[in-house]
């Protein structure tokens, strides 16, 4: 529900945007004027500048048409969806996405495909789209909470014969919060027992209403064991894009989003990230929440070093001084200071942070123990 933007804020609060951004900013916190604010920090500008926030107007479902419309730059070019594929536990997901990458890898590519990999671009006539492979739906909600909401797609995977189970609830749910598109892929159509009209059924009663039925949300049958839809999942995909009309500016300084972090012997930390706008280049200053670092290696989706990443592609960037939680922002700096600078100031911001915290808990236990 906290859909709200940085200059947004700064309207409904009649404040210059500089203030707000300078606020964040001595907070370690880099934001734009498109960036989303997250509770956290709407409890800190509200407090900081004495007002009473009430969270009204929950984002109207189609309301992503205009957002995309809003980020447009003058200098921004089309750039790829970026997908992330929920449903229930076992409906298909990581087989859907190994599927997509395997019917779409070349042979002779084919080295790196087995291994597991956070994020991946594959071509669909002559056009890239981006997946995400989300562990969980706590990837999602964590990268909405943090502002970071990459996601230009929702796919709800649903096996068709096992149908609406209790986290394809919790997923719609998210889905329809976040206000993105949704297709469904009513997954294992090559199973006897699969019933994707119940399925329909099912999903029609929660909101989710196909539009061979006269609904607004495409279902696309599809077999992650066959192959069998993938194609059309993916033409849909194409589609939906190009009525969001997604853009970003690949001149621009990067920015882009942590989809999964780790420690690797050899490489020290490693972050896959996907970038947001702008180029993410060997050699950058970036700083990624408390982490910071030059940009020492990109490896690619094919486990191939290069040189650059443009908007909506991934990349496992290595060169940080520690690994970033994912879900975090990293951003190309002016400077390695600078990028030093934003680091520290972060550092502190998670220090007091955690203080507070302490306080509180410990200013109520002792409230208890009274
Ligand atoms: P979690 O990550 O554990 O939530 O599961 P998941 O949604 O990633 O499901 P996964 O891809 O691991 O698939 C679960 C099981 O269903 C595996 O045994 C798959 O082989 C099987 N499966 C997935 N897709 C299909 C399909 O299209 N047809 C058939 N017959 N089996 C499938
Ligand atoms: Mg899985």
């Amino acid at each position: 529900p906290e859909d709200i933007r940085v200059y947004e804020f700064a309207e409904k609060l009649k404040r210059p945007m500089s203030d707000i951004i300078k606020v964040l900013f001595d907070l370690g916190m880099m934001m734009t004027k498109n960036d989303f604010l997250g509770a956290d920090e709407i409890e800190i500008l509200s407090e900081e500048f004495g007002v009473e926030v009430t969270i009204i107007d929950p984002k109207d479902e189609f309301n992503y048409v205009e957002e995309a419309k809003a980020d447009e730059d003058p200098n921004a070019v089309e750039r790829p969806p970026v997908i992330t594929i929920m449903g229930h536990v076992d409906h298909g997901k990581t087989s859907l996405l190994d599927a997509i990458r395997n019917a779409k890898v070349t042979e002779g590519e084919a080295g790196g495909i087995t291994q597991h990999i956070g994020a991946y671009t594959v071509s669909q006539d002559g056009k890239d789209i981006t997946f995400i492979d989300t562990p969980g739906h706590a990837a999602f909600s964590n990268m909405r909470q943090r502002g970071t909401d990459i996601t230009d797609i929702v796919i709800i995977v649903v096996a068709a014969d096992d149908g609406v189970k209790p986290q394809t609830l919790e997923v719609i749910k998210l889905a329809k919060e976040s206000g993105k598109p949704i297709i469904v892929a009513l997954n294992k159509m090559d199973k006897e027992t699969a019933n994707p009209d119940l399925v329909k059924g099912q999903m029609a009663e929660h909101g989710i209403s196909p539009v061979d039925w006269g609904g607004d949300i495409e279902f696309v049958p599809v077999s992650a064991k066959t192959g069998m839809g993938i194609d059309d999942l993916l033409e849909n995909i194409l589609l939906t894009a190009e009525v969001l009309e997604l853009k970003a500016n690949p001149n621009a300084k990067a920015k882009a989003a942590v989809v999964e972090s780790s420690l690797e012997k050899g490489r020290g930390p490693v972050a896959t990230v996907i970038v947001q706008n702008g180029t993410l280049k060997i050699g950058d200053h970036v700083v990624c929440g408390a982490a910071y670092g030059r940009v020492k290696a990109l490896i690619n989706d094919m486990g191939k070093n290069i040189k650059s990443v443009a908007p909506s592609h991934t990349a496992v960037t290595v060169g940080l001084n520690e690994v970033p939680p994912a879900g975090e922002i990293l951003m190309a700096m002016d400077s390695d200071k600078e990028a030093k600078e934003y680091a520290l100031k972060r550092k502190e911001y998670e220090r007091n942070k955690e203080l507070s915290k302490s306080t509180k808990s410990s200013l109520e236990d002792m409230t208890a123990m009274i």
